[in-house]
């Protein structure tokens, strides 16, 4: 079967197929906020604020991560054929390489608060590292699994993921 369009993004979440998808690109959204939030924060050396933009980003990063390993994926794995599968275990590295490089940088930047400290070279480095594997999760979750959901899961388990993400509506 031929992916369906994602019609992603902002507005209306269409009704029927795509919807799920749509949903699942708002939420990615308002994670991409979080971040640009804190690399604002952060271009502009403005520490304290990047500590408190971080770890708004990092626990909503790691509520959405939880909710994809335990509900989303599940469902997935469930019921996925091996194609699926090996995408959804590209996430779940990824998730784990996300999660490490997050729990570094929150302690590096606490660190840098009460430490005043010289330009850190690795925690630029973790920062830099950060947003592109964000950026690439994003893109590998949307373009390789979001767009298969609808395909791959039964109609109750689609609903009852879209009445989930419905209910957060925000982080
Ligand atoms: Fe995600
Ligand atoms: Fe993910």
């Amino acid at each position: 079967m031929e992916p369906q369009k994602c019609t992603c993004a902002t507005g209306e979440a269409p009704a029927g197929e795509g919807r799920l998808c749509h949903l699942a690109e708002r939420e990615e959204q308002q994670l991409g906020c979080c971040l640009d939030g804190f690399l604002q924060a952060w271009r502009a050396a403005d520490l304290p604020r990047a500590l408190v933009a971080f770890a708004w980003f990092r626990e909503a990063m790691n509520r959405h991560m939880r909710w994809e390993e335990e509900s989303l994926f599940e469902e997935v794995e469930k019921r996925a054929a091996v194609p699926e599968l090996r995408r959804v275990r590209a996430h779940h590295l990824q998730h784990e390489a996300i999660g490490t490089l997050a729990d570094r940088i929150h302690e590096s930047l606490e660190r840098s608060l009460s430490i005043p400290a010289p330009a850190d070279a690795a925690l630029t480095a973790d920062v830099a590292a950060l947003e592109s594997l964000v950026h690439a999760h994003r893109k590998l979750e949307h373009d390789e699994v979001c767009q298969h959901l609808d395909a791959v899961l039964e109609e109750p388990a689609v609903k009852e993921i879209e009445s989930e993400l419905e209910e957060r509506g925000r982080i």
